[in-house]
């Protein structure tokens, strides 16, 4: 009887270990998608640069064909279908309402991207990418957060600001000499008083990210920000998700 007991306290014990290990791991895919799919959207804005920045007209960058762009490139890039993860993975919802944000959010520039003898307009990845976000945020509202912060001696909009914990994170382990490159950072901790399930992927400044990031600091960048003195390889973002539990 004795050992009955102890037998089937042992099992539960272990179900509810497998539960929370499975749970985990579908948190880990579905924060990792999320932080590719933001990326994946950025490479398209960034490939298309020269054309939004083109004073003409009519430039055919709709949000049906930023979004297909996206998908392909995450596909080429993670060797995984976004759709394949939003059907079996229990989170799944989250990147399907981020790629309806993508979607959305180049619909609703279209009169930004393709104004009339403008040539730069201030439409640069990072701008996208701060527009999805919080269209995403209108979206799913206390359900997850994604966001784009940096050590906060880079942050140039004050929106991108680290909190008290992504700042912790930051200085001790993801800016730390020996902490390896492209490794993420996750834990269970807590945000706006609630439990979260907290993860951090660090983002590295490579050369196309210098005219604005980098030297001579203090010089005023195409965007009208002073540069920050950045240089290739320097841990220069960080790509932020919360899933709310
Ligand atoms: C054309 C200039 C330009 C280039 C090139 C550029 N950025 Fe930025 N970056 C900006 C601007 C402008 C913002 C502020 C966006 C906003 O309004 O939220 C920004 C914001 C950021 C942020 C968000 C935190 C903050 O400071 O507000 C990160 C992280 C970042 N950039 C990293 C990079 C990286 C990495 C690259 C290269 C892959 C890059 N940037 C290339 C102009 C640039």
């Amino acid at each position: 009887m004795v050992k009955w007991i102890a037998a089937t306290a042992l099992s539960v014990m272990l179900l509810s270990l497998q539960v929370l290990a499975d749970e985990m791991a579908s948190e880990n895919e579905i924060a990792l998608a999320l932080a590719n799919m933001l990326r994946a959207g950025r490479t398209v804005i960034s490939s298309e640069q020269a054309v939004i920045n083109d004073p003409g007209t009519d430039k055919a960058i709709t949000g049906v064909s930023v979004r297909n762009e996206a998908i392909r490139v995450y596909r080429e890039k993670t060797g995984t279908d976004p759709n394949d993860i939003i059907a079996h993975n229990p989170y799944g919802k989250l990147l399907q309402l981020q790629i309806e944000s993508i979607t959305e959010v180049i619909d609703d520039n279209q009169s930004t991207i393709n104004k009339p003898g403008i040539g730069f307009k201030g439409f640069v990845p990072a701008v996208f990418a701060r527009l999805v976000n919080e269209r995403f945020r209108d979206k799913i509202g206390k359900e997850a957060e994604v966001k784009v912060t940096a050590p906060v001696s880079l942050v140039r909009n004050r929106k991108a600001l680290p909190d008290d914990w992504e700042m912790e994170i930051i200085n001790s382990k993801l800016s730390s000499a020996d902490w390896p490159k492209n490794k993420i950072f996750s834990q269970l901790a807590e945000k706006n008083g609630r439990k979260a399930y907290r993860v951090l992927v660090p983002e590295y400044y490579s050369e196309n990210c210098l005219s604005c990031h980098g030297e001579p600091r203090g010089e005023i960048d195409i965007t009208g920000y002073p540069k920050e003195g950045g240089h290739a390889g320097q841990l220069g973002g960080v790509i932020s998700i919360s899933l709310y539990r």
